[in-house]
């Protein structure tokens, strides 16, 4: 290092500033780590530094030296910047020869993973809902016979109930087989208006093929108030309908039954592969079944202690949905989480 450093105050003549020149270089040269380069740059060329006081003292620097002397520090600051900049990326490199490692390589890129297409479904079905003024209700995937079937008004001689059909866990407890007891549990615990969309996993005893899963979700939405119709329930599906597949999507209801609901139907959208014409999606029929529903039965409404309401539900298989969405051929690719079908969407 410069052992003597300059005296401040004290005008120096070109030898010995050539002396310096000579010495910082050497400085520069010797420093061994980023730290030593900092230091020496700091030492001679930053604002307090020996260079701007010799730059500062140049007008005290005898007349005939003075043309030489200010180009020799100019010199002095200019190679120092250079070799000191120059040390230091080379220092940079060789550390990062050390580690081995190879700097020129393609970064990789961390995979941090997306919504499935099931929950892009539930959070599109209920934003749409949401426009309409629905909230979103939370049930509960362990449900009992009393909400899963009795206060929906179906018979304990119901086909659903059998063994074959749904996963109980005793005489009492199962696994929910839809998620229309969440409308039970929110009247339960609602005075009338309600109006809630219920998304959650269902669960039956079906045999998994290309359109069947013993687990899969449904959305369930519900609507009760004074003077609620038949006509609501169609113009709210309506609107649901084109705002989920487009303006050009056409509705239908037909009679059906369920034991929740009187009269019920069962709502199609217009087939959105072939418009209607018929296609190997809509088995020909131009049609594919979208959502149960239909008006509240009042012995349900009795269940739960409303009177002079009225009321529509609906309840829709989000697989389903997705499926027609996105032209998804099989059920299973929604279950086996494999990136390359993910991925896709
Ligand atoms: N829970 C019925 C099912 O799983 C679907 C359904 C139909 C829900 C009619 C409803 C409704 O709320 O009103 O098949």
């Amino acid at each position: 290092m410069f052992k003597e450093p300059i005296c401040i105050g004290q005008t120096m003549n070109l030898e010995e500033l050539l002396q310096l020149k000579e010495t910082a270089l050497n400085e520069a040269k010797a420093a061994k780590d980023v730290q030593e380069i900092e230091d020496i740059r700091i030492k001679y060329l930053s604002r307090k530094g020996i260079m701007p006081a010799v730059m500062k003292d140049l007008r005290n620097v005898a007349p005939e030296e003075r043309g030489v002397f200010g180009k020799t520090a100019n010199e002095l600051k200019n190679e120092l910047t250079k070799n000191l900049s120059e040390s230091k990326d080379s220092m940079a490199t060789k550390s990062a020869d050390s580690l081995d490692f190879d700097f020129t390589l393609p970064g990789e890129w961390k995979n941090i993973g997306k919504a499935h297409p099931i929950s892009m479904v539930i959070d599109s079905v209920v934003d749409i809902f949401s426009k309409l003024g629905f909230t979103v209700a939370e049930g509960q995937d362990i449900e009992d016979k009393y909400h899963n079937f009795e206060a929906l008004n179906t018979p304990m001689y119901h086909p659903s109930l059998d063994q074959l059909d749904t996963f109980w866990f005793n005489d009492e407890q199962l696994l929910r087989t839809q998620t229309s007891p969440v409308q039970i549990r929110i009247m339960e615990k609602t005075k009338p208006p309600v109006r809630i969309v219920t998304p959650g996993r269902c669960y039956r005893r079906d045999t998994t093929d290309a359109t069947h899963s013993a687990n899969f979700h449904q959305i369930e939405g519900l609507y009760v108030d004074e003077n609620v119709s038949l006509a609501d329930l169609k113009s709210v599906l309506a609107y649901f309908a084109k705002e989920m597949m487009g303006k050009d999507v056409k509705v239908r209801f037909r009679p059906h039954f369920f034991p929740f609901t009187e009269p019920s139907v069962e709502c199609d959208f217009s087939c959105h592969v072939c418009g209607g014409k018929g296609c190997r999606v809509c088995k020909g029929s131009g049609w594919i079944e979208i959502a149960g529903a239909g008006m509240v039965d009042p012995r349900v409404f009795k269940y739960v202690g409303y009177e002079g309401v009225t009321g529509f539900a609906f309840g829709m298989g989000i697989e389903r949905i997705a499926m027609i969405k996105y032209g998804i051929p099989d059920i299973r690719f929604l279950y086996e989480n494999d990136s390359r079908f993910l991925n896709q969407f």
